[in-house]
């Protein structure tokens, strides 16, 4: 791939998604981008890439971001967060929130959907324990292909076999086909929209949870801290913040400190969120 192109590709994704390109991608642009300019009708990438230079068309570049997303997922990812999510999380929220009885929670970065349907599921599997509470579960990702897959919340069976227990497996999904398609219970218990996080999430309203999972990895710290501090917003003081497991908010804020004793979780820092009047 020319530099130019390169130079031009990497400033059009980090400009809409805050993804960051480094040279040792350009065999990943160029992969992925060449079925998308074929799709498009160009003879080759060249000449795609000198279109989009010339006409800036923005469909173009939301396709090009979009294709560049690492959309990587899958059911109860990583196990630990929705046994905290059980263990610690909602014990305390449900003593906290008894007078409201909602909760509300984000995911940030949903991708095809298997992370805030996990939590659907978890929730669900409470049963009686929550009988009488409302859950508002807003689910959004940058790339619209991945919120229309979310929302149909049909899967592959090499998707199913990737973290979800057998017997959820078959308590929420059926077989169609090839594929297994989850149940309505389920699948209306979380709210799709697209949302990108280099927005101001404010609209979006406020947040007993979020989940921001596996997505500020990709990002330039200034990027991390802003995202990081948006959000912190947009939460009480008693709120939970999830990130990946290679992620931190330590060096990047001071607006979340981590949970005493529970690994990947964090909350609203204490001293800065009484300073500054946390959400209610
Ligand atoms: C690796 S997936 C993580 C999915 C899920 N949270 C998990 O941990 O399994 C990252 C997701 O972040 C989304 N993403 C990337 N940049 C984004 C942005 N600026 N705003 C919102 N979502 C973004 C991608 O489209 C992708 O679906």
């Amino acid at each position: 791939m020319r530099a130019e192109d390169f130079d031009f590709l990497c400033r059009v994704v980090r400009e809409r998604s805050g993804l960051q390109l480094t040279r040792d991608k350009a065999y990943l642009l160029e992969s992925r981008l060449l079925p998308v300019a074929r799709r498009l009708g160009a003879k080759s990438l060249e000449e795609f890439i000198d279109s989009v230079r010339r006409q800036g068309d923005p469909e173009r570049l939301r396709i090009i971001t979009e294709a560049m997303t690492t959309n990587e997922t899958l059911f109860f990812r990583d196990t630990k967060p929705f046994e905290q999510f059980k263990r610690v999380v909602l014990p305390a929220l449900l003593q906290g929130r008894a007078a409201q009885r909602t909760i509300r929670i984000w995911c940030a970065a949903s991708s095809s959907g298997q992370e805030p349907y996990s939590l659907a599921m978890t929730i669900k599997e409470e049963g009686a324990r929550l009988a009488g509470w409302r859950f508002e579960v807003l689910a959004t990702d940058l790339s619209q292909e991945m919120v229309d897959r979310a929302r149909a919340g049909t899967y592959s069976q090499f998707e199913v076999q990737r973290g979800l227990p057998i017997q959820l497996l078959m308590k929420y999904f059926r077989q169609v086909d090839e594929r297994w398609q989850l149940d309505d219970a389920i699948r209306s218990m979380v709210q799709y929209r697209v949302f990108n996080l280099l927005d101001d999430p404010r609209p979006l309203g406020t947040f007993d949870i979020v989940f921001c999972r596996n997505v500020l990895i990709y990002f330039d710290q200034p990027t991390k801290a802003q995202v990081l501090e948006r959000i912190a917003k947009l939460m009480p003081r008693d709120g939970i913040l999830y990130l990946g497991g290679a992620e931190t908010v330590l060096g990047i804020t001071d607006r979340f400190e981590p949970m005493p004793n529970e690994r990947g979780i964090y909350r609203p820092a204490q001293k800065v969120a009484s300073a500054l009047g946390a959400a209610s």
